[in-house]
């Protein structure tokens, strides 16, 4: 068989709760991986110690985007429905963290994004009860 290489392409950036801002910076822009390998994407950005929350999102090929994971430095990640044994995620400090993706395979290639956003009291608030 041969060897398949597939890419992850980091392209774009952004941050939420501020128009029109641009500047989390995610490295390296493009990996290029064998399957069954890892990769591992860094996010930084300069937006303050309140942007102490970074999510993470995939597009693979003729699909929408989709959020893998929510980072924090004050709380644990969460995949939602994801699989979180395909993922590794460090966040310890407000202006970086990282994704890494396991057990690469060809459903792994895509464009992934990383945006930050501030920790606001409003998302602490937990709503409804069903009756
Ligand atoms: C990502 O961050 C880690 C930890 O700081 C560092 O060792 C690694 O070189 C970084 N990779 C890139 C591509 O910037
Ligand atoms: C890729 O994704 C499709 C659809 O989700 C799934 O059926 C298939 O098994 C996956 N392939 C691999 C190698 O995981």
């Amino acid at each position: 068989m041969p060897t398949t290489i597939i890419s992850l392409i980091l392209l774009l950036q952004w941050s939420q709760g501020t128009a029109g801002a641009s500047d989390a910076e995610q490295e390296p822009k493009i990996l290029w991986r064998q399957i069954s390998g890892s990769a591992t994407m860094n996010c930084t950005h300069n937006k303050g110690i309140n942007y102490n929350q970074m999510y993470w999102y995939r597009q693979r090929p003729g699909e929408t985007m989709r959020l893998i994971v929510f980072t924090s430095t004050y709380a644990e990640a969460d995949f939602g429905d994801v699989d979180k044994n395909k993922f590794d995620v460090h966040k310890k400090v407000p202006e970086f963290g990282s994704l890494t993706v396991k057990h690469l395979n060809s459903n792994d290639s895509g464009i992934y994004f990383c945006s930050v956003s501030e920790h606001s009291m409003a998302k602490a608030v937990e709503c409804c009860t069903k009756t």
